[in-house]
């Protein structure tokens, strides 16, 4: 009988622990993810966000040309004014090519013009990041 009681005692504590370390697990969990999923530049970059969030990275890269031109060299050819960032991001959404050489962007349409006036003004302030 005493040790029944024992038992019990054990299956009750063990319960309790379990509970416990359940609780905790789901605690952590949103801080775990909200962590890796952090962005590596300033949170501020929302134009940055959605650079990643699409296809662009497929042929873009910050700092080296690859099948599009560098964002680096993008910005560094163009003046940030509001002339440029309508002008671009039109060629976001419409593609083309010319500027660069021969091989085109493709478009975008699915973006609105203030999606893309975002990501090009992330681009064109890449020039005042070094
Ligand atoms: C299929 C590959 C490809 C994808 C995807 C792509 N680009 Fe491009 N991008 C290019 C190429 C190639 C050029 C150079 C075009 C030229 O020579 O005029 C370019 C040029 C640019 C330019 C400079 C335009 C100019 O006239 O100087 C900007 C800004 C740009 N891309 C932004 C973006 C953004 C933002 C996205 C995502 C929405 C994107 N690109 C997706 C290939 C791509």
């Amino acid at each position: 009988m005493k040790k029944l009681v024992v038992f019990a005692a054990l299956c009750t504590a063990m319960v309790a622990c379990g509970s416990g370390d359940t609780k905790k697990g789901t605690e952590e969990k949103p801080a775990g993810g909200a962590s890796t999923s952090a962005p590596e530049a300033s949170a501020n970059d929302k134009g940055l966000d959605m650079i990643a969030s699409l296809d662009c990275t497929t042929c873009h890269k910050i700092n080296e040309k690859n099948i599009g031109p560098a964002y680096t060299d993008v910005a560094k050819k163009y003046e940030t004014t509001d002339a440029n960032i309508e002008t671009l991001a039109q060629k976001v959404i419409k593609g083309g090519s010319g500027n660069w050489g021969s091989v085109p962007m493709t478009p975008h349409p699915a973006l609105s013009v203030d999606s893309a006036k975002e990501m090009v003004r992330y681009i064109l302030n890449l020039k005042n990041a070094k």
